[in-house]
C-alpha cells in the first residue's frame, strides 16, 4: 500500500453545463466523469480516495457510496479551492503524500500521475503543468532566472505580460501532506475573485526554501476539464480515439476509428474486424475472428469465435448477459434481449427476437420471429413468423423445443408446451398441447374449397 492520498475537487457549481444534474456526473465513454477520476486513482494504487462535495452533495454522495473505500467531505460554502483543501486536510495523515485532482478532469492518466509523484518528496512540491498556445482563463506558471517555479498566478490577477505565459496549472499537484497543512493555514482570500486559492501554497513553499517542481505535458486532452457541453463532448471524442488506438494497437481492425464508441469495457481477442457506427456498453467479449457489421449495438455480451453479427443488430445482456457460441451468424436486424444463449453455429435472421432463451447448437430461427423463455434443441428449424406465446397476462411460461423439430411459418406456440423431438408442426398452427416426438402435428381450421363460387352482385339503386 502506498503513502498516497487523493482529494478530488468535485463540489463546484458547473453552471455553464445548464444541466440540473451535478457536474462530475455526467457521462463519458458510460461512466460518470468522477468516475474516470476514481479509478484512475485506483491504478496508482492510492491509499485513500478522499472527494470533497458541495453543490448537489447529496446527488454525488449517492453515487459515491456505491464506491468502495471512497469517503468524502462537505464544503459548505465553496470559497476556493484552497478552501476545498482546508475541509480535506483534517482527515488527512502526515506521513503521506496528497495528490489533488478534479472531478471534471477524467482524462488524466495513471502513468503521468506517476511521473508527477516522481517529482514529490517530503520536501517538494510537484505540480502539473502544460505547455499550451491558448492559456488563456488558466493559472500561469511564473519562472525565476534560473527557470525554477516561483509562482502560480490566476488569469484575472495576471498583468498583460503574464498572460502570455503558455504554460499553465493544470489543477493538479503533488505535496507533502504535513507541508500542506502548514500552508493551507497560511491562506487568505485578498485577490481579484475574493477566494481561498489553492495555488497560493506556491509561493509558501518558495518562501520556506522548499524548491517547486513541474511536470509538464502538452497532451491538453489529459488536463482539459469539462465545464460545458461542447467541452464535454470534444473529450468524449478524444476518449474514443484513445479506446480505438488501443484496440487498433492490439490488432483490432475497426473500419474507421472516427466512427466506432466503447462505453465500457471491450475485449477482444485475435484478428476481430469491426465496421463502421458500432457502440459497445457494459462488458463485451469478442472472441477470435468475430466480425461485427455495420451499425451494430452491443451490450453486455460474450460473443465467441468466429461468430458474424451483421449489420443493424441489437444486442443488450443488461445484467443477465447474453452468450453465443462460435461460428454463429446473427443479424442483419437481429435482436438478443438478456438471457439469450445461443449455442455454437446457431443462425438468428432479420427481425429475429430472442429473450430468456437458449438455442442449442445448429438451431436456426432465420425470419420474423420470437423466442421468449424458451429452451431450443439442437438443429431445430424455427420457421418466419413463429413466436412463443410466453405470457398469459399474469406469468411468463416455457416453451420446450426438443431437438430437431420443424416449427412452420407463421406458428404460435402457447406455453407451457413441448414438441417432441424431431417433430414437425404444420405452418400456421396454433399448438396449445405437448406434441408427439416424430409426428406432423397441424392445429389450425382445415382448407375448404366450395366449387364454382359466385361473388355477390352489386346492387343497382
Ligand atoms: C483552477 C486553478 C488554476 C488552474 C485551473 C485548471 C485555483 C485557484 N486555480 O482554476 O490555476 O489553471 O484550475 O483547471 O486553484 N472547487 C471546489 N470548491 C471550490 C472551488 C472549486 O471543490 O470552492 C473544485 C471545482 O469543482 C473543480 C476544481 O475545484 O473541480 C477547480 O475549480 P475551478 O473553479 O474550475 O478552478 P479554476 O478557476 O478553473
Ligand atoms: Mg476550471
Amino acid at each position: 500500500m502506498s503513502n498516497i492520498d487523493v482529494v478530488i475537487m468535485a463540489a463546484g457549481k458547473g453552471t455553464r453545463m445548464n444541466s440540473s444534474m451535478p457536474k462530475v456526473l455526467h457521462r463519458l465513454g458510460g461512466r460518470a466523469l468522477l468516475q474516470h477520476v476514481i479509478e484512475t486513482a485506483g491504478h496508482i494504487q492510492a491509499r485513500r480516495v478522499l472527494v470533497i462535495t458541495g453543490h448537489q452533495a447529496e446527488q454525488v454522495e449517492a453515487v459515491l457510496a456505491t464506491q468502495p473505500g471512497v469517503a468524502s467531505v462537505r464544503q459548505m460554502p465553496q470559497l476556493g479551492t484552497g478552501h476545498a483543501m482546508q475541509q480535506a486536510i483534517p482527515v488527512l495523515q502526515d506521513d503521506g503524500v496528497t495528490l489533488v485532482l478534479s472531478g471534471d478532469v477524467p482524462l488524466i492518466q495513471a502513468d503521468t500521475l506517476q511521473a508527477l509523484l516522481q517529482l514529490c518528496d517530503a520536501k517538494h512540491l510537484a505540480l502539473l503543468t502544460l505547455q499550451t498556445p491558448t492559456p488563456g482563463g488558466y493559472g500561469r506558471i511564473l519562472r525565476g532566472p534560473a527557470q525554477q517555479v516561483t509562482a502560480i498566478v490566476e488569469d484575472k490577477d495576471a498583468t498583460d505580460e503574464q498572460r502570455r505565459i503558455q504554460e499553465i496549472y493544470s489543477g493538479i499537484m503533488a505535496v507533502p501532506t504535513h507541508l500542506l497543512r502548514a500552508w493551507l493555514a497560511r491562506l487568505d482570500n485578498r485577490n481579484a475573485q475574493g477566494e481561498f486559492y489553492l495555488t497560493d501554497v506556491v509561493k509558501f513553499a518558495v518562501a520556506d526554501g522548499n524548491e517547486v517542481k513541474a511536470h509538464c505535458i502538452d497532451q491538453a486532452w489529459q488536463v482539459e476539464g469539462v465545464n460545458t457541453p461542447v467541452q464535454l463532448a470534444a473529450l468524449e471524442c478524444a476518449y474514443q480515439h484513445l479506446q480505438a488506438n488501443r484496440l487498433m494497437q492490439q490488432g483490432v481492425r475497426l473500419a474507421d476509428p472516427a466512427r466506432f464508441d466503447v462505453r465500457g469495457d471491450l475485449v477482444c481477442d485475435r484478428d476481430v474486424e469491426i465496421d463502421i457506427n458500432c457502440v459497445f456498453e457494459g462488458k463485451v467479449h469478442l472472441g477470435e475472428g468475430v466480425r461485427i457489421g455495420a451499425n451494430c449495438v452491443i451490450a453486455n455480451a460474450d460473443i465467441g469465435a468466429g461468430t458474424h453479427i451483421l449489420p443493424f443488430t441489437h444486442i443488450d445482456g443488461e445484467t443477465q448477459g447474453v452468450q453465443i457460441g462460435h461460428g454463429a451468424r446473427i443479424g442483419p436486424f437481429a435482436r438478443l434481449r438478456p438471457g439469450a444463449t445461443l449455442g455454437d453455429d446457431v443462425h438468428i435472421g432479420n427481425f429475429v427476437e430472442v429473450k430468456n432463451s437458449s438455442l442449442a447448437k445448429g438451431a436456426k430461427a432465420n425470419h420474423l420471429a420470437y423466442v421468449g423463455d424458451a429452451q431450443v434443441g439442437e438443429r431445430v428449424n424455427y420457421g418466419a413468423g413463429v413466436i412463443t406465446a410466453n405470457y398469459d397476462g399474469a406469468n411468463k411460461h416455457q416453451t420446450l423445443i426438443e431437438a430437431d423439430v420443424h416449427v412452420g411459418s407463421n406458428s404460435v406456440l402457447v406455453a407451457p408446451v413441448t414438441l417432441g423431438a424431431g417433430g414437425t408442426i404444420g405452418a400456421g398452427s396454433v399448438v396449445t398441447k405437448d406434441t408427439p416426438p416424430g409426428s406432423l402435428t397441424v392445429a389450425r381450421g382445415k382448407q375448404v374449397s366450395i366449387p364454382n363460387w359466385q361473388r355477390p352482385d352489386k346492387k343497382n339503386k
